[in-house]
């Protein structure tokens, strides 16, 4: 239905109208023992989630909401990298589609103009030692006008029709995300992260600038310097100490 042009992606295609949440569906389905590449794709989300328990503002019809199965035969400690990976698949896939230049925010969000447009969620079944199932929410806002958006969300939030003057398919941005992605799978499982982290930073906002990272216990500034092989961001404060953040909100400075 979605006319996709890739053969592990979109494997197995749930479609559905209404649903709480597509990510708590793919992890049934993961549990299930669903095949690698499954993906959940809603109309509209009722409780839609971001990360660290938000709400995902999902409205019927004008995004893409959207989560992937993916197994790779990793340790948990892995994960982030997916996260990223996913990042760029989406960034390239709105550039190759539309006229701009969407930037990456560590760990997770697409910004157009300093404003959210998508948010990513990589949450895993894993033991240990290896992970079972990698289950990757994108939710992006497409065609919404800025009336379809909250009132709170106005100074953060744009769909890529606000900032692209008119309305793209939801269906060719799929088709365009999947293609990415599966090329990007297939790069990381042959060579490792190394090549994607390189494509990563060229797209990355916060690299080179000053920043506030909030964790859950500490706040930390500095210059955001890059990220490790592994994902984590790495920030040096300013007596030249180096602190690896792994999950965080991040401010960007000049
Ligand atoms: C964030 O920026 O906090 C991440 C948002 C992730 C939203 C997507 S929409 C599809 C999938 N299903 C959910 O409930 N959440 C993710």
């Amino acid at each position: 239905r979605l006319g996709l042009k890739t053969s592990k992606l979109g494997s197995m295609i749930q479609y559905l109208d209404t649903i709480d949440s597509t990510q708590k569906v793919a992890h049934q389905l993961a549990q299930e023992g669903c095949p690698e590449g499954t993906i959940v794709v809603a109309e509209e989300q009722t409780n839609g989630r971001g990360r660290l328990t938000r709400h995902w503002h999902s409205p019927k019809f004008t995004g893409i909401w959207m989560s992937i199965v993916l197994r790779p035969k990793l340790p948990p400690f892995k994960a982030p990298q997916f996260t990223l990976i996913t990042a760029v698949a989406v960034v390239q896939a709105i550039e190759q589609l539309c006229d701009l230049q969407p930037e990456i925010k560590w760990p997770n969000d697409i910004l157009i103009k300093g404003k959210k447009v998508t948010g990513i969620l990589t949450e895993l079944q894993a033991d240990s030692d290896k992970i079972h199932s990698i289950i990757i929410g994108i939710g992006i806002n497409v065609n919404q006008t800025r009336e379809d958006f909250p009132e709170e969300l106005h100074s953060v939030a744009t769909s890529i029709a606000i900032e692209n003057g008119g309305k793209l398919s939801r269906s060719i941005l799929i088709q365009q995300i999947l293609a990415n992605l599966e090329k990007y799978y297939q790069i990381y499982l042959e060579k490792g992260f190394a090549p994607l982290k390189l494509l990563w930073e060229s797209y990355a906002i916060s690299i080179g600038k000053d920043i506030i990272a909030r964790t859950v216990n500490e706040v930390i500034a500095g210059k955001a310097i890059g990220i490790s092989d592994e994902g984590v961001l790495k920030i040096q404060d300013k007596n030249g100490v180096i602190h690896d953040i792994y999950s965080a909100d991040i401010e960007v400075g000049k």
